[in-house]
């Protein structure tokens, strides 16, 4: 049975890889012996993460400037990971924009609000989140076709599965169309990379590539307490998640332990979306 969870020697390559969330999952593939690629358009944090994964582990990673939105970008990245690696294993399509919904705005209108919501917003946080899942899975997929075996893991959102619930985010004294909300377009990305899920883990299903879905509940990052307080209410286990708590989902989604599990989600969130 523990061998099933042995990835020794996979290459794994987490876009979005130097944020938050991206580090965990880095951090959780090399505990199990795979080789974690830190992809982002910032490498900014990637050689302190590296070297920090080395120090815990012995595992050596790798890094590479890549941006989601480009296919070039996301070629060139392929190109380099084969010559080095001499192949791809899995891709968690991780990296997304998340705007912190703000406390402030200085401006006659809040940004966020559906009645007003810009074209502009949308297309970048549709073509970060949701295009730049298709567009690494068709690249990356393609490559572990002619391989014929890989694991898409594509991170979601206890949001693709529900509503944002806007009372959380509600500041008092601003009236009703200055009251900031979680904005459409993360729901939106969401539930697509849900359906993008489904769609290329039937497609794919006889290539030797499974492709499942991680929704994540929201993770405590020393949000302000108010907002904090009103999330964990609306959460059955009564708080927020740690980064931590994902680690064990990801090295079981790129295992051999889940390889009868394709088209699925798996729902991590303290039970929010059972009420
Ligand atoms: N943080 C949460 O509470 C939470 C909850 C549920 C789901 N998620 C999801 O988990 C994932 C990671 O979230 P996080 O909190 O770590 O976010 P984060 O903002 O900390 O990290 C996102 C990373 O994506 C990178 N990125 C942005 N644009 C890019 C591009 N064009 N190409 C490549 N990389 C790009 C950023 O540089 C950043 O390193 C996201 O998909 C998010 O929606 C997060």
């Amino acid at each position: 049975m523990r061998n099933n969870f042995d990835i020794t020697g996979k290459v794994v390559v987490i876009t979005g890889g130097s944020g938050l969330l991206g580090r965990a999952h880095a951090q959780a593939v090399a505990e199990f012996g795979a080789i974690p690629v830190i992809g982002d358009i910032d490498l900014g944090p990637a050689a302190g993460i590296l070297d920090e994964i080395h120090k815990n582990t012995g595992i050596k990673g790798d890094l590479v400037e890549l941006d989601v939105t480009s296919s070039n970008s996301i070629a060139a990245a392929l190109e380099q990971l084969t010559n080095v690696h001499g192949r791809v294993d899995v891709l968690i399509n991780n990296a997304a924009l998340n705007p912190s919904v703000s406390n402030k705005s200085d401006d006659s209108k809040e940004w966020s609000r559906f009645e007003d919501f810009s074209t502009d917003v949308w297309n970048r946080d549709l073509d970060v989140g949701l295009t730049g899942a298709f567009l690494c899975s068709q690249i990356f997929g393609n490559h572990m076709k002619e391989n014929k075996h890989g694991v898409i893991i594509n991170i979601a959102s206890d949001l693709a599965l529900i509503a944002p619930d806007q009372r959380i985010y509600r500041v008092e004294g601003l009236s009703e169309d200055m009251q900031p909300v979680k904005p459409v377009s993360y729901s939106v990305v969401k539930a697509g990379l849900v359906a993008l899920t489904k769609y290329l883990a039937v497609y794919w299903a006889d290539q030797g590539i499974r492709v499942n879905a991680l929704c994540p509940g929201g993770i405590f990052d020393n949000q302000d307490i108010g907002f904090v307080n009103k999330l964990s209410e609306l959460i059955p286990m009564g708080r927020m998640a740690e980064p931590s708590e994902y680690k064990s989902a990801i090295v079981f989604l790129c295992s051999e332990a889940s390889r009868y599990m394709t088209g699925s989600c798996l729902t991590i969130d303290g039970g929010r979306t059972v009420w």
